[in-house]
């Protein structure tokens, strides 16, 4: 049966399919080939879509904008204090007068539950830029880079080892893409930052019926080996208390992607990063970490295997447009 996302919703990938996925990899990849070749069509002319964000955003942001403009299509953006949504209006209202206006809605919160609402309640596609609990559209990229580094389509049997907080949106959301796509995920982390027991036991159970396999270890001197890939995320999210550094930094610090673990893995491994990232002393936050707990910035991962030929972090952030792109023309065109 052909495929037709038409009318998606895109809220979390436990939602699609292994095929719905790789149609819209698929996707991504013709849609990023016709950008390089200037052979863009402006297939979704004379619609607009609604950019909600409750929290920053650099990737997601842009990648929306300038991905609906080169659909054709007029993005709005409304950011945490310009809408009256959820301090004079609830979601589910503020979902049915943006379904009256809108072609699609992109929201980034906190709590998937309002995404959820959102989607229920519009009557339009709504898609998740991020919240506590996913980050689907970064998942596509991560993947999409995966695939061009290695050259391949299938990646069955790809070994995909993520070191850190392990119980937020990228671990939760690398523990599903690698489960229905068959990969082998890794997850190394201290027991205190483990995902939630039933996700954990839902992956690996969608995992073995496509031949993949989902571990969680704490053993960061040899979870690295034979990686095809190497991830890790911030120590702290958006919207957790900066009181949790000091204890982040004491339990992740062995979990450190450095240059040691990245030579553990196979010879074409590649390291990968949804950003923003702590690899230096050039943020506010990290020289706001460096004054109250010592170190040079170099947090999740070091400055060397950020800048190392190893690093895919800057395809994978141009990736975010071309796989955002898939994601709206098929959820609005079908
Ligand atoms: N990776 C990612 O979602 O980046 P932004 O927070 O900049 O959107
Ligand atoms: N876990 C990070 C991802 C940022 C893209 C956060 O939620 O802040």
């Amino acid at each position: 049966m052909a495929i037709n996302l038409k009318g998606r919703s895109f809220l979390k990938l436990l939602d699609f399919t292994q095929r719905e996925i790789y149609y819209l990899l698929d996707l991504s990849k013709q849609l990023k080939e016709a950008k390089y070749a200037g052979t863009e069509q402006k297939p979704l002319t004379g619609k607009s879509v609604a950019l909600l964000f409750q929290k920053d955003s650099t990737r997601t942001r842009c990648a929306f904008d300038v991905g609906a403009f080169e659909l054709g299509m007029h993005p709005v953006y409304l950011g945490p204090s310009g809408s009256q949504m959820g301090k004079k209006e609830s979601i589910e209202d503020t979902a049915k007068v943006l379904g009256r206006m809108f072609d699609g809605i992109q929201f980034r919160g906190f709590k998937q539950q309002d995404v959820e609402l959102l989607a229920k309640y519009s009557g339009v596609p709504v898609w998740n830029g991020l919240t506590d609990q996913w980050h689907p559209t970064q998942m596509l990229a991560d993947i999409m880079t995966i695939q061009e580094a290695k050259d391949i389509r299938n990646m069955d049997g790809i070994k995909l080892v993520y070191f850190g907080d392990s119980r937020f949106n990228m671990a939760n959301s690398y523990m599903v893409v690698c489960a229905k796509l068959g990969m082998h995920f890794v997850g190394c982390a201290p027991k205190e930052l483990w995902p939630d027991e039933e996700l954990l036991i839902n992956c690996q159970e969608i995992a073995k019926e496509n031949g993949g396999s989902i571990t969680m270890t704490t053993d960061y001197k040899t979870a690295a080996i034979d990686a095809d890939a190497i991830a890790t995320d911030v120590w702290v999210s958006m919207g957790e208390d900066s009181s949790v550094w000091g204890n982040r930094i004491k339990e992740l610090t062995p979990y450190q992607v450095n240059m040691e673990k990245m030579r553990q893995g196979k010879k074409e491994v590649i390291f990968l990063h949804c950003l923003p990232s702590f690899h230096d002393d050039q943020t506010e936050v990290a020289k706001s970490v460096i004054k109250d707990f010592g170190g040079n910035g170099e947090l999740e991962v070091t400055n060397e295997v950020f800048n190392s030929s190893y690093s895919k972090v800057f395809e994978e952030a141009e990736n975010r447009l071309h796989t955002i792109k898939a994601v709206m023309l098929a959820t609005i065109r079908g």
